[in-house]
């Protein structure tokens, strides 16, 4: 995203250099998206490995759009991670020694519930769901998943935020024994993310820990990671090991990386483009070759629920 010049910039690091013809995507791409199907069950996927451990006890939700969610390859195999590279194949091919367990979350800062807690005494009150939500990269090219997790909503309920907690920060691991990409600093690790608590307590903000119903792989952000469906995929902080109340905005990685390319809202916007690129429109992963760019919709097509959080905010400065 920072890291390369513009003139260093190949077009297939912004379009899929695969294109996957299953028959999913050759339905979705002729405009059958089997949405009936999905929306009678989970989604299915016949390509997910056997090492995947199904979670159980998942819900659909209502949440879901129905639109054809891409493969478990193209989910686990186009990945932006820079703890384990810079290429979008790098993730997949460099977290294996990654030990998503066990797994220890911090709470602190401005909330009457704050400690260590195991993932598994954090995850233990709430059930999962299935949300298949669309997902907008800065880059300009995006995914429909079906994600496994629980609304963030409740967890930042349990914590009993005080009256002075404003935003809510996220925290990514610092492990460069496992994360290859740690050991370089190509950004300024830990990797960090933030929230307004309107944003975190917004019934669309998610906590995933699954993907496809199974367990997250190492390269989406195992084991537990924040996934927000109108904004740009860099707020989707992977891997949280921290997650503290605080009155200021916190810093977040990008937007102190680059302040003029990302902003601290990274709400998905077609009008407000990258300095570098367009924002209007952006290449589906998985699509056909010959199929165009579809136009980017405003907060990634979220934008009857999560509008009115932005009322009176210049989204052109407030970027
Ligand atoms: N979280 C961490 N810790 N490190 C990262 O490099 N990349 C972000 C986000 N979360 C990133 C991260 C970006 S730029 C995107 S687009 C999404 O993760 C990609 O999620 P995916 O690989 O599961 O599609």
């Amino acid at each position: 995203m920072l890291i390369k010049r513009p003139s260093d910039i190949r077009p297939s690091q912004i379009t899929p250099e695969a294109v996957f013809h299953n028959r999913r995507q050759v339905l979705a791409a002729a405009g059958f998206a089997g949405a009936g199907l999905l929306a009678a069950s989970l989604a299915q996927a016949d390509d997910i490995p056997a090492r995947y451990r199904r979670l159980p006890g998942v819900k659909r939700s209502t949440l879901s759009v129905r639109d054809a969610p891409n493969t478990f390859e193209d989910i686990t195999h186009y990945n932006n991670f820079y703890e384990f590279g810079l290429d979008k194949g790098d993730p997949a091919e460099y977290s294996d020694d990654f030990r998503p367990k066990p797994w220890t979350v911090t709470i602190d800062g401005e909330a009457e519930v704050k400690g260590q807690f195991s993932l598994e005494d954090l995850l233990k009150p709430h059930p999962l769901e299935e949300r298949v939500y669309r997902f907008r990269c800065v880059e300009a090219w995006s995914m429909v998943i079906p994600w496994v997790g629980f609304p963030l909503a409740d967890l930042v309920k349990r914590l009993r935020p005080t009256s002075r907690a404003k935003y809510v920060a996220f925290e990514t691991v610092v492990r460069p024994k496992e994360m290859p990409g740690q050991r370089s600093r190509t950004l300024d690790w830990p990797y960090v993310e933030g929230l307004t608590i309107a944003e975190a307590t917004h019934p669309l903000a998610l906590l995933a820990v699954g993907v496809y119903g199974v367990e997250l792989p190492n390269q989406n952000g195992a084991p537990l990671r924040l996934v927000t469906p109108w904004k740009y995929g860099f707020k989707s902080i992977k891997s949280i090991v921290r997650i503290s109340f605080t009155e200021k905005q916190p810093r977040t990685t990008w937007s102190a990386a680059a302040p003029d390319e990302y902003g601290f809202y990274a709400n998905v916007n077609p009008k407000v483009d990258h300095p570098r690129w367009s924002q209007a429109t952006e290449r589906r992963i998985g699509s056909a070759f010959f199929s165009p760019k579809q136009p980017t919709l405003p907060f990634n097509g979220y934008a009857e629920q999560v509008a009115s959080l932005y009322t009176g905010l210049d989204l052109a400065r407030n970027f």
